[in-house]
């Protein structure tokens, strides 16, 4: 059986899946800020999807759409109860993670291991197509440790394609499962984006997003010429108004500003407190917002010293919103 194909539309821009960033709350405020991006959950494993909080695990909100779920696992009668059960909770696609590198990951034997078993990766996704009807895609690296043949890396897409995987996510380097943290795996196993490139090239029918390593929006668009799209990670979480750029840039609207993308999402924070969620859950993902502008520092202070506090509301953020906004005004310019 073959998953259904992505709209092509949907795949040019995508924000990572990213553990304990990438929450409901996150993913809210990146919408805002980009209407069309792709936007990832953080991994779950399969089992915590089965057994678990699942009103927790899989909260969603009906404005992240298209918002897909990253389930962690190797086996695959419980990878494929997990997707039946993240699509019906309302995912638009389940995403498999065939490339986190943690020991903890390492010892549940799934992550980045799995690129050494395409047999076992391609019978998961196999179950995981029959049991939804969302698409299923995989999230991989370029191999793991010494592995640096190309043959190889296609040879584990094109087994897990003929498994009825349309799509990939490539980032775009080895994972080195011996030696380096997770965040070394991040940055030292160098880039290598020709193989995406090459794999595009080679299997025009696939769809491939490449990630790793985009800081830019130049760089993000560079990468449109020769794959179906770009994930964007760290620099989205850090720097979001990235996201509301590159969102204009490559699909049109209107440019607005940093306070106007924020005071939309007033609604959620309010309807989020009301229901006894604090505000420092939702305030951390907003910390790089004004970065590196004027008043980008006092912005994220007020934030993390207020966000914590008892009774904290949107004031704060009003009152931090204000701190950027009296930079900006004639008076403060001739005053500093
Ligand atoms: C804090 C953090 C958590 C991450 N958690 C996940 C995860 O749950 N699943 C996954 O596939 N990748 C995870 N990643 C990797 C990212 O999805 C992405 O592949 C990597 O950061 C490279 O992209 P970037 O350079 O644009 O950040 C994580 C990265 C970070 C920084």
């Amino acid at each position: 059986m073959i998953t259904t194909a992505i709209p092509a539309q949907q795949l040019r821009l995508s924000v990572a899946p990213m553990m304990d960033w990438t929450d409901s709350h996150c993913r809210v405020f990146h919408r805002l800020l980009s209407p069309n991006a792709r936007l990832y959950s953080e991994m779950v494993h399969a089992n915590a999807v089965i057994h678990g909080d699942r009103a927790r695990l899989l909260a969603m909100d009906p404005i992240e759409h298209p918002v897909a779920l990253q389930l962690g696992g190797s086996e695959p009668e419980l990878l494929a109860q997990a997707a039946r059960i993240g699509a019906e909770a309302g995912f638009d696609e389940i995403n498999l993670n065939c490339g986190c590198p943690s020991d903890r990951v390492q010892a549940g034997r799934f992550g980045a291991c799995l690129m050494r078993e395409p047999a076992l990766v391609a019978q998961s996704v196999a179950a995981m197509i029959a049991a939804c009807d969302v698409p299923v895609t995989v999230k991989c690296r370029l191999g793991v440790d010494d592995d640096h043949e190309y043959a190889r890396f296609r040879a584990f897409v094109d087994a897990i394609a003929d498994a009825g995987c349309r799509m990939f996510v490539v980032h775009a380097r080895n994972a080195w499962l011996k030696g380096l943290s997770p965040k070394e795996n991040r940055e030292v196993p160098p880039l290598r984006y020709d193989w995406a490139y090459r794999l595009k090239a080679e299997r025009p029918d696939l769809q491939i997003v490449v990630n790793g390593g985009i800081a830019g929006a130049e760089e993000a668009t560079s990468h449109l010429a020769h794959a179906d799209g770009a994930m964007l990670g760290r620099a989205a979480y850090h720097d979001p108004y990235l996201l509301h750029r590159l969102d204009v840039a490559w699909f049109g609207g209107e440019l607005r500003s940093r306070a106007e993308l924020l005071r939309a999402l007033r609604p959620y924070v309010e309807s989020q407190l009301e229901r006894g969620v604090f505000l420092k859950h939702i305030t951390r993902h907003l910390l790089g917002l004004f970065g590196g502008e004027r008043g980008g520092r006092a912005f994220r202070q007020i934030l993390s010293e207020g966000a914590h506090r008892p009774g904290a509301d949107w004031s704060l953020v009003e009152r931090a919103i204000d701190v950027t906004e009296s930079f900006s005004t004639p008076h403060a310019a001739s005053a500093a």
